[in-house]
C-alpha cells in the first residue's frame, strides 16, 4: 500500500480500512486528504486481494467534521467551483466503486463528512455519531454532492429541514430516516462494519459490482435504472460465478466464487 500524508490505511483479511487522519482537526478534509481519499479508494479497487473498504475516522470524536473550514477564505468564485467539482468527482468515484464501501461513523459527520459517508454504499453509526450539513451557518451550501444524496437517502421533506435548518442528526434518528444503516457502540462500529463486508464477500464479485451499478443507475438523470438491470442481468449469465453458483446449488454445496 502506499503511504499518505492525511489517511492511514490498513489491509487485513481482504479488507482495506482507510482511516482520515487529521485528529486535531476533527479529521476536516482539506484539498489534499479528498484527493487521497480518492486514490486509496482507487488502490483498493485495484487490489484483487481487497473484496471490500472501510472508512473511517481518527479518534473517538469525529468520523470527519467536514470540509476544511480554513481552506476556504481565499477563493475566488471559480476556484471554489473547482474545489467543488473535485470533490464530487472522488465522491463519485466512491458510490461508483465496484466493491462494497462502509462508512464506519465513529463521532461527528458534518458537512463534508455527511457527504463523505452518504457517498458510501452503507453507514454503520457509532450510538455518538452525529450527522448534519451545516453550510447555511456559513453562508454557503454543501459542495459535495450533499443536497443530492440527503434527498436521496432521507426524502425531500426532511432534507430541506435539515439543509435549511443545519440541525445536527442524531445517530438514532439518522437510522430511523434510513440514513444509517445500524446504529452500534463506539467499540463496534468497525466489527459491525467488517460483518457486513464479510458476508458480501462470500457472494459472487462480479454480481455485486452489477447491483452497485443498477442501484446507481436509479438516480443517474441520463440513465434508465430498469434498461441498466436488464443489460446487466444478461451480461451475468454468461459469467463462470454464475455457472459455479447455479450448479453449487444442485449439487447442495457451497460455491467458489472467483469474481470471473
Ligand atoms: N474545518 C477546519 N477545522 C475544523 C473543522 C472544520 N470543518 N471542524 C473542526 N475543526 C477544528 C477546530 O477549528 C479546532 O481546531 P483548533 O484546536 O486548532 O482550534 C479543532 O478542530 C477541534 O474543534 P472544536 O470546534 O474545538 O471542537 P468542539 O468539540 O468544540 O466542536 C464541532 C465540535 C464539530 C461542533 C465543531 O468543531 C464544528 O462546528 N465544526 C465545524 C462543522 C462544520 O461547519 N462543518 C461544515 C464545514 S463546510
Amino acid at each position: 500500500m502506499k503511504t499518505y500524508e492525511n489517511l492511514l490505511t490498513e489491509k487485513k483479511e481482504g479488507i482495506l480500512t482507510i482511516v482520515v487522519n487529521r485528529p486535531d482537526k476533527l479529521n476536516a478534509l482539506n484539498k489534499k486528504t479528498i484527493a487521497e481519499i480518492g486514490e486509496a479508494v482507487a488502490e483498493g479497487n485495484n487490489d484483487p486481494e481487497v473484496s471490500g473498504i472501510i472508512i473511517t475516522g481518527a479518534g473517538e470524536k469525529a468520523f470527519v467534521a467536514g470540509a476544511d473550514i480554513s481552506e476556504f477564505s481565499s477563493y475566488s468564485e471559480q476556484e471554489a467551483a473547482a474545489l467543488s467539482r473535485h470533490g464530487v468527482e472522488v465522491f463519485f468515484s466512491i458510490e461508483r466503486s465496484a466493491k462494497p464501501i462502509i462508512a464506519a461513523v465513529n463521532g461527528f459527520a458534518l458537512g463534508g463528512g455527511c457527504e463523505l459517508a452518504m457517498a458510501c454504499h452503507m453507514r454503520i453509526a457509532s450510538e455518538t455519531a452525529k450527522f448534519g450539513q451545516p453550510e447555511v451557518n456559513l453562508g454557503l451550501l454543501p459542495g459535495y454532492s450533499g443536497t443530492q444524496r440527503l434527498v436521496q437517502l432521507i426524502g425531500k421533506a426532511k432534507a430541506l429541514e435539515y439543509l435549511m435548518t443545519a440541525d445536527m442528526i442524531p445517530a438514532v434518528e439518522a437510522h430511523r430516516l434510513g440514513l444509517a444503516n445500524y446504529v452500534v457502540p463506539a467499540a463496534e462500529v468497525i466489527s459491525k462494519s467488517t460483518e457486513i463486508l464479510k458476508k458480501i464477500a462470500t457472494k459472487a464479485p462480479l454480481a455485486v459490482a452489477a447491483v452497485i451499478r443498477s442501484v446507481n443507475s436509479h438516480f443517474a438523470y441520463n440513465e434508465d435504472g430498469f434498461e441498466t438491470e436488464i443489460k446487466e442481468f444478461g451480461k451475468s449469465f454468461v459469467t463462470e460465478d454464475f455457472k459455479e453458483g447455479s450448479a453449487a446449488f444442485l449439487e447442495k454445496r457451497k460455491a467458489e466464487f472467483r469474481g470471473k
